[in-house]
């Protein structure tokens, strides 16, 4: 084991021989015990954070150590994360906020209450999001301006109202001659990088994020914030299931949406995954840590595909 002392390197992180085990499908536990990486005392706001991927993501980071403010539209998933978290990442610091992120004051609630809960913003993670999908000429205005409302307006504005926290924080640090890693990870989609036939707004929304986050990097270096986006490839989780199952409808306001994937096509985009299966949120979470980790420090600006493999 080589500890930060014998190397130099960042007090943030020790290495170990990661031996004979396979790296392939492990869960946060497994990543962490063979590259230890510490968010003691950082705090992080997750989006969408009732199920599926933000869940994990939630998890992953209340395992390393970070207060996890838990934020989604669907109270009762909310607290069923909570519980299931606390449990497994014992004495983790969590709180919720529930409501709905494409609210125009809700993203500064959010922050306002990370800041009082935990006393300070560490970690972004803008997550929440769904699929809304048909070919153009079925499009809806409502439709399309939803899904650039859930995958970049929502983002833009919890962004916009953590930046006098972080720009003050920031300089307030400078001062002192310290240097404060701070982190944004945003969630997007091979849809938005490659394009995908039936989503012209969900892959229009995710393709802004990437506009957005690399933006935000170039304004925010100067404040010692990495801005950064994961775009997952099919990661199993009920925007992914097949549509027959009952977990694929969801409540948007007033209507109900109807997300989860054809089971032919499903069955087809596995087939065609390198890496021979669909993601598991777990999977997705470990690329998100990356970001949100010092192992990141010196990466802004970038979009890491989570896929394994596959790109439309
Ligand atoms: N599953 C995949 O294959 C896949 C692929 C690429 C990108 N993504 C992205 O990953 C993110 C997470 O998706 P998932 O697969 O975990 O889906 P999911 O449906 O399992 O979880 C999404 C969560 O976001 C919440 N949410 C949706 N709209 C919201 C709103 N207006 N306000 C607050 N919360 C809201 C939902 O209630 C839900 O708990 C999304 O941004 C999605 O677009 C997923």
């Amino acid at each position: 084991m080589l500890s930060a002392s014998d190397t130099g390197a960042s007090p943030h992180f020790t290495c170990r021989a990661p031996g004979a085990k396979a790296f392939s499908n492990c869960d946060s536990s497994d990543i962490l015990g063979l590259v230890q990486i510490s968010l003691a005392n950082k705090s992080a706001i997750v989006t969408g954070a009732g199920r599926g991927i933000g869940r994990a993501i939630a998890e992953t980071l209340a395992k390393a150590g970070a207060s996890v403010l838990l934020t989604d539209i669907d109270e009762p998933a909310l607290v069923e994360a909570k519980a299931a978290i606390e449990a497994a990442a014992p004495g983790a610091k969590l709180s919720t906020i529930a409501g709905d992120v494409t609210a125009p004051k809700f993203p500064e609630a959010v922050v306002a209450q990370a800041i009082k809960d935990f006393g300070g913003l560490a970690i972004i993670v803008n997550n929440a999001g769904y699929t809304w999908d048909s070919v153009i000429q079925k499009t809806t205005d409502e439709q399309f301006q939803a899904m650039l409302d859930i995958h970049v307006v929502a983002p833009f504005r919890l962004l916009r109202a953590a930046a006098p926290w972080l720009r003050e924080t920031a300089k307030k640090e400078a001062e002192a001659g310290k240097i404060v890693m701070r982190k944004v990870v945003n969630i997007t989609s091979i849809s938005g990088l490659g394009g995908n036939a039936g989503q012209s707004g969900y892959s229009s929304g995710k393709a802004a994020i990437v506009g957005l986050t690399k933006t935000i990097a170039k304004e925010w270096g100067r404040y010692n914030v990495t801005v950064n986006a994961v775009a997952f490839g099919i990661i199993d989780t009920r925007l992914t299931r097949p549509m027959e199952n009952a977990e694929t409808k969801i409540a948007i306001g007033e209507r109900e949406v109807q997300v989860g994937m054809q089971s032919q096509v499903r069955e087809q985009v596995e087939r065609s995954i390198p890496l021979g299966r669909m993601g598991t949120p777990e999977d997705a979470a470990n690329s998100v840590l990356f970001f949100c980790s010092p192992l990141s420090d010196y990466v802004t600006g970038e979009v890491l595909v989570c896929g394994g493999g596959v790109h439309f």
